[in-house]
Parts: structure tokens; C-alpha cells; sequence
């Protein structure tokens, strides 16, 4: 299945693709990770873009194409994904229509996962994040066994230079006036399936796996 997973920032997109990943049995894409490796390893790429990740704007589009066209033609993404984290524009809209149409391959639906607005601060600024292995925790709903360490890979664990509340608050405002408007496109489209991400995360994978009309693993 070729799945787009959305919603604002810190609604749990993360989160809930790992398991769909498994569930589906496709590569969970995520520009956000994608954009912090390059960040990472000081690649080109990377110096590029840090200055707009870290101030919560949308790197360019034009940028974002490429790397996307990329991804979804290497040979893991030949049976599908759960792409999180794209399109967030029209113009991204446009350009995954492009890329999908020359892999002769097309949408089958787009999730989007809803929250209000101050349990999406307090997720974000709560969160932890392992720079090594990429583990995601909360410091009250999914607190590590030791504090400050992976329980995956014992790396110290780091808060994102994005999760302070003045980014959180423009990352918000740049969704609101950039992406909203994908999901509407979406809508118009017949694709998008809108699931409540309030409560645990089990509960909402099953809303999840259910507006994808699926109850069984690939
Ligand atoms: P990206 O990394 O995609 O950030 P985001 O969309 O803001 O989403 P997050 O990763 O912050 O949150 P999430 O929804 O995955 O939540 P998570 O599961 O971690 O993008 C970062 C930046 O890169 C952008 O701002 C932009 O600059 C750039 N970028 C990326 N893509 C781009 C594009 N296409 N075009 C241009 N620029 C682009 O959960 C959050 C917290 O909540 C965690 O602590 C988690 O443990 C907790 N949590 C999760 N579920 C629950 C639950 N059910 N109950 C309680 N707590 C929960």
C-alpha cells in the first residue's frame, strides 16, 4: 500500500509509523528523520537545511522533490510506504503526483491524525529523542527505564533544537497556513481518512489500521 501519513507537528506520526511499517510490512519514509541525518553527518544537504528546521519553517520545495523522488524509487519502496511528513504543500501535492506517475504507481489513502492544540505542546515538549537510533519517548506517557538513556541503544537521550515552545508555536502556524490545505486537496480527492489521536497509542493504531479498511498484517 502507498500510504501518506499526516498531522501537525507532534500529533504522533512517528510514533504510529513504526507500527504501521510492520503492519503493512513497507518502509516507514520520513523527511523529518531524512532532513536530521543529513543535519547529522554536516552533509551539504544538511548545512542547507538546519537553518530552516531549526526555526520550524518548510525547507524549499524544490529541495524536497528531489529528495523525495529519490526515496521512493529505491528498491525497499517497490511494495509501498508510509510516507510521514510529506507533502506539506500544494506544490509538494503536485510534485508527489509527478514522482508516483513515473513509478506508475498512485495513492491509496492518506491518514491524517488529529489532536488539539495544547496536547499537541505538551507531547512535543515532553519528548526525548535517541540522535543514534532515532527511539522516540516521552518524559510522562513514555518515560525511558533509565532517565536521559535509550532503552534501545543506551545513548544519552536529547531534546530537539525544534521542540522549544517558540518553534513549537511557528511550526503550528506554518501548518495551519501550508498543510491544512493538502488535506483539503486530499478530501476533495476521496483519499483522506481523519482518525482521532487522542488516547494510547494502541488504541489509535487500530483507528488507524482501520481507516486504511485493513485488519490483518501484509
Ligand atoms: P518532522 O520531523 O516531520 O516534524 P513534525 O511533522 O513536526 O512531526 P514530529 O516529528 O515533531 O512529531 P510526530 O507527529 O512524528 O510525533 P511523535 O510520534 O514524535 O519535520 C521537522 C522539520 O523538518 C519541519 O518543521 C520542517 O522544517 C522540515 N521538513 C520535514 N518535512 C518537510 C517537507 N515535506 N517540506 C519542507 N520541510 C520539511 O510524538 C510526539 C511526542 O508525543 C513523543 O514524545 C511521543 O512519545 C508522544 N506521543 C505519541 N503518541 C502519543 C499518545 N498517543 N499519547 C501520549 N503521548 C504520545
Amino acid at each position: 500500500m502507498n500510504v501518506v501519513l499526516m498531522g501537525p507537528p507532534g500529533v504522533g506520526k512517528g510514533t504510529q509509523a513504526a507500527a504501521l511499517k510492520a503492519f503493512l510490512g513497507v518502509p516507514h519514509v520520513s523527511t523529518g528523520d531524512i532532513l536530521r541525518a543529513s543535519m547529522n553527518e554536516g552533509s551539504p544537504l544538511g548545512k542547507k537545511v538546519k537553518e530552516y528546521v531549526e526555526s520550524g519553517r518548510l525547507v524549499p520545495d524544490e529541495l524536497m522533490g528531489d529528495l523525495i523522488a529519490e526515496r521512493l524509487a529505491r528498491h525497499d519502496a517497490a511494495r509501498g510506504f508510509v510516507l510521514d511528513g510529506f507533502p506539506r504543500t500544494l506544490e509538494q501535492v503536485a510534485i508527489l503526483d509527478g514522482v508516483l506517475e513515473r513509478l506508475g504507481r498512485s495513492l491509496d489513502r492518506v491518514l491524517i491524525l488529529t489532536a488539539p492544540e495544547a496536547e499537541i505542546v505538551h507531547r512535543l515538549s515532553g519528548r526525548r529523542s535517541c540522535p543514534k537510533c532515532g527511539s522516540v519517548f516521552h518524559l510522562e506517557s513514555r518515560p525511558p527505564k533509565a532517565a536521559g538513556i535509550c532503552d534501545n541503544c543506551g545513548s544519552a537521550l536529547v531534546q530537539r533544537k525544534d521542540d522549544t515552545e517558540e518553534v513549537i508555536r511557528e511550526r503550528l502556524r506554518v501548518y495551519a497556513s501550508q498543510t491544512v490545505p493538502v488535506a483539503g486537496a486530499y478530501r476533495t480527492k476521496g483519499l483522506l481518512a481523519e482518525v482521532d489521536g487522542l488516547g494510547e497509542v494502541a488504541e489509535i493504531g487500530a483507528r488507524l489500521k482501520a481507516g486504511l479498511g485493513r485488519t490483518q498484517p501484509a
